[in-house]
């Protein structure tokens, strides 16, 4: 096929290139190269025989050109991350609504109807818990009185009770916490006005924490297992948020790749969801834990520090993804770990395909 890639410079981008390119299909890449993302100045050297282009989705005559003569589209170009402050929302509405609207609407314009989006699944929020009183129910946003105090866990939102955690299926509805997840719920819900409107298709991709190498470094968009890196090679110890026993779902860039391709390749009618997770949660400080193993270095320090718009636990049931498109994650933790410790440690962290 020939595919157009947004967000192809990016960490997840650039690891769906080269599996696109490796699956036989012509790319045309698009990249915005944004300042806040890729250093200024950073050039970019995509792969030979693959068209590039550097541009801004919101920019019309350039989405024309961009969407022109391809089968499918798979959207990555996004502001990533939790943001600074609310200063940014503007930016995330902009950036990841604005941009989607515009490649949508290209899209149409142009006769493409194969999508595939990155989504997240920040979008299903604190997604939901076992009362033993009340059974399933939707933990509400945990107040800062409450963070301060240590009080990290949502109550059952009927009696205050703990909950045991459950994992969230695609059809849990969305009820997101910040911008970033607000505007990535908007991104699929224009994704599906689009695909009804113009008969097209669109596969949802709810990306859990992706790690692995090339993830971005150093920038406020930096993922935990990044941030974890960086202060162990400078020799400190992983700091560690609440409690540390926050659940997060960490998958493997390569693996989230593959999932991304195999969904364009083969979801081709109507609008559909996938959570992409490893399947197995673990906690924020036990994946701390493993890299201070792998990389040597002093043992993690949980701070009872927080961040408001952070979720407690964010842990997907990704079945679906495997029953329907027959994806299955091949990178183990402990391995993904390992890798990524050798990695920072040895290399600037950005994957094979960025040598070209
Ligand atoms: C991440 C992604 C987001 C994606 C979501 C999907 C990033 C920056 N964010 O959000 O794009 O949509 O997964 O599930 O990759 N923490 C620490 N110490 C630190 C920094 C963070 O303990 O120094 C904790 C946080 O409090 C949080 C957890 O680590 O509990 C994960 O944080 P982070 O990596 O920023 O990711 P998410 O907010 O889960």
């Amino acid at each position: 096929m020939h595919i157009l890639l947004t967000g192809a410079a990016g960490f997840i981008g650039r690891h769906v290139l080269e599996q696109l390119l490796a699956h036989g299909h012509e790319v045309r890449a698009l990249d915005s190269m944004r300042p806040d993302v890729h250093r200024s100045g950073t050039a970019w050297t995509p792969p030979r025989g693959v068209e590039a282009l550097v541009g801004d989705v919101r920019d019309r005559a350039f989405v024309s050109r961009a969407v022109s003569g391809v089968d499918a589209v798979i959207h990555l170009a996004a502001k990533v991350g939790l943001g600074v402050d609310l200063d940014d929302m503007p930016d995330y509405a902009s950036s990841n609504d604005v941009g989607t609207a515009e490649l949508l609407a290209g899209m149409a314009r142009a006769g493409v109807s194969r999508l595939t989006l990155a989504s997240s699944m920040v979008v299903y929020g604190e997604g939901f818990g076992r009362c033993p009183a009340h059974g399933s129910v939707r933990p509400g946003p945990r107040l800062e009185s409450a963070l301060a105090a240590g009080d990290f866990e949502p109550p059952c939102p009927i009696c205050a009770l703990a909950l045991a955690v459950g994992l969230v299926d695609e059809e849990t509805p969305f009820d997101p916490r910040n911008a970033y997840a607000t505007s990535k719920a908007a991104q699929e819900f224009y994704a599906a006005n689009w695909a009804r409107a113009a008969g097209g298709s669109a596969a949802m991709m709810r990306y859990h924490n992706v790690y692995g190498p090339g993830m971005p470094r150093d920038t406020p968009y930096a993922g935990v297992a990044s941030i974890f890196t960086s202060a162990l090679r400078r020799g400190e110890a992983p700091r560690v948020f609440e409690d540390g026993r926050q659940r997060r779902d960490f998958v493997h860039v390569r693996d989230v790749a593959a999932a991304t391709v195999r969904a364009c390749e083969r979801h081709v009618e109507g609008v559909r969801a996938y959570n992409v997770g490893s399947g197995i949660p673990r906690t924020v400080g036990d994946m701390a834990l493993a890299l201070a193993l792998a990389l040597h270095g002093p043992a993690p320090v949980v701070t009872g520090q927080y961040r408001l718009g952070d979720v407690r636990h964010i842990t997907a049931d990704s079945s679906r993804l495997r029953r329907e498109l027959g994806w299955a994650p091949a990178v183990d933790f402990a391995d993904g770990m390992t890798e990524l410790a050798a990695l920072s440690v040895e290399q600037p962290a950005r994957p094979r395909v960025a040598a070209g």
